[in-house]
């Protein structure tokens, strides 16, 4: 027998079998006997009738199996969720089949608490396909509760107070802008796209609001790609495994959209250190990196601004866009909301006054109330998706282990228990005695729990901002009826035609 040092041959032998057959066991035979048994358990959970080998493919890539365009991929996706959605009369939980991988589907807010509610919960294998990295939305728990803790002071009171007088200073600028446009039909999405944009780089990187205008346009056009590009790679199994996907046309273009935004954020970093190597003295408002830096390494720091930006100022663009819509769409008629809320907005801010003191955004309530109603209406996140570390049970029906769930905002929002009339635009469904019966998960633009938005006030007070602005400025009218508008389901929830308002300076009234 021969000897090696203190194992013999055989000994190695049978060291590697076993080796090998764990292996085999651990990462082949186990989640696939784990498929298998989630692929029976959900098989007669209530559904939209579906192909048996395909599922619900079909209604999500209608060419298949041949390429979609990214646009129609997200029409389709909004379009067979309601549909799926909607064919059990309950309505709170169903199955969408990605060919034979279930994804369940909760409505309602009895069910959100159960699932957001939870600690530790990992985001889908999907949310990596923003191209965010280890950034504070799609990271792994252990992650993520380390750079949580060192972000959240980025939006404290404090902070807050540097950002609202940041967002009025770009308001200024916008508002200016705005006057080119008065009395046609225009849907602001670049105006506001680019506005944002601007706000968030200035909060946090310190890089002067009028810097750059032109490179902040293109990387709006950039950034406009991320969400369909999840969508389409979302969708469609054979873009799951990178190896595979490079091989793809679309693989390769979605790779370059990628590099091209790190390419972007490089530069931003860069211009940021140039800024702070020609200041005379260490200023005095830290921004956005100074609590990262030294604290997490480069590529980390990277995806955090990169995740900031990107969730930063989209987010609050088409929850904008809605809101001057659905005011513009009030009928005449009622034309005493727009008074009531123009009246409270110039008792607090008239004429040319500052828009930035918090305690004055905090006291307009009917503002606060016509901000909630148009999140509530339009969402602008379409949904949110939490992976099982454990069993659960929502409605009398058991959720496995390792399920992909996902949590819709605007069916949630539209349940007719809780919002009598759900389509109809009403504030007065936030006044102090109605939102008192509200419950808590019915409303959910920011999400819900541990894992809700960490930028929500953030949020909250650059919509006020813009809004008291263009309301004390002029009047507004939407061109179109709320409800005659398409929908497509990114990561937000896009409008597919635009959202015109036309606008008449009030001193002209
Ligand atoms: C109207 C505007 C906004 C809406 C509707 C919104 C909505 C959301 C939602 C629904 C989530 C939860 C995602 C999930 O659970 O998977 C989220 C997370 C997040 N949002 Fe926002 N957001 C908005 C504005 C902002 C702003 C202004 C910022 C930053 C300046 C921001 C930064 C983030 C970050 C970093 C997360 C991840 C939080 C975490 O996992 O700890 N968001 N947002």
């Amino acid at each position: 027998m021969v000897d090696i040092g203190l194992l013999s041959l055989q000994t190695l032998k049978l060291f590697l079998f076993s080796a090998t057959l764990y292996y085999i066991y651990v990462y082949l035979l186990k989640p696939a006997l784990n498929f298998v048994y989630m692929v029976i358990h959900y098989h007669g959970f209530p559904s939209y009738p579906k192909n048996f080998l395909l599922g619900h493919l079909k209604h999500f890539w209608t060419n298949f199996p041949f390429p979609n365009d990214a646009a129609s991929v997200s029409k389709n996706v909004y379009e067979a969720v309601n549909k799926i959605v909607a064919h059990n009369p309950d309505e709170s939980l169903s199955v969408a089949w990605i060919s034979i991988y279930p994804v369940i589907i909760l409505t309602g807010h009895e069910a959100v608490e159960i699932l957001l509610d939870k600690k530790n919960l990992k985001k889908p294998h999907f949310y990596k396909f923003m191209g965010l990295g280890d950034g504070l939305i799609p990271s792994d728990p252990e992650i993520w509760k380390v750079r949580r803790k060192l972000i959240e002071p980025f939006f404290s009171t404090k902070k807050m107070k540097d950002h609202a007088e940041n967002m009025y200073q770009e308001m200024e600028s916008f508002g200016q802008r705005l006057h080119d446009e008065v009395g046609k039909p225009i849907d602001l999405v670049h105006q506001i796209h680019t506005s944002t944009l601007n706000i968030i780089l200035k909060s946090a990187t310190s890089i002067p609001l009028d810097d750059s205008m032109e490179d902040k346009k293109k990387f709006t056009k950039l950034v406009d790609k991320i969400e369909p590009n999840l969508c389409r790679r979302g969708t469609n199994p054979f873009y799951y495994f990178d190896w595979l996907f490079k091989f793809f046309e679309f693989g390769r273009a979605y790779n370059k959209t990628n590099d091209m935004i790190a390419e972007f954020i490089n530069h931003i970093l860069t211009q940021r250190m140039e800024i702070f190597e020609n200041a005379l003295n260490e200023p005095e408002n830290q921004d956005f990196i100074h609590l990262l830096e030294d604290k997490i390494d480069e590529q980390g720091i990277h995806n955090e601004l990169l995740t900031l930006i990107i969730a930063g100022h989209e987010t609050t663009a088409v929850a904008l866009r809605w809101i001057l819509f659905n005011l513009g769409n009030i009928p005449f008629f009622i034309s005493t909301l727009i008074e009531k809320l123009y009246k409270e907005i110039i008792q607090f801010f008239p004429d040319d006054a500052p828009i930035d003191d918090m305690d004055k955004i905090k006291q307009c309530n009917y503002l606060d109330q016509c901000v909630k109603e148009s999140l509530r209406l339009n969402p602008p996140v379409y949904g949110i998706a939490r992976v099982l570390e454990e069993d659960i049970m929502v409605k009398d029906k058991r959720l496995i282990k390792g399920s992909v769930v996902g949590v819709m905002i605007e069916a949630t929002h539209r349940d007719p228990k809780v919002y009598p009339n759900p389509k109809k635009y009403d504030p007065d469904r936030w006044n102090p005695e109605n939102a008192s019966k509200i419950p808590k998960a019915a409303f959910i633009p920011f999400g819900y729990g541990p894992r809700s938005c960490i930028g929500y006030r953030y949020a909250m007070i650059e919509l006020k901002i813009y809004t008291i602005q263009i309301i004390r400025k002029f009047s507004l009218r939407s061109t179109r009826p709320h409800g005659s508008i398409p929908l497509k389901a990114d990561i937000t929830l896009r409008p597919v035609e635009p959202l015109e308002i036309i606008m008449k300076p009030r001193n002209h009234n």
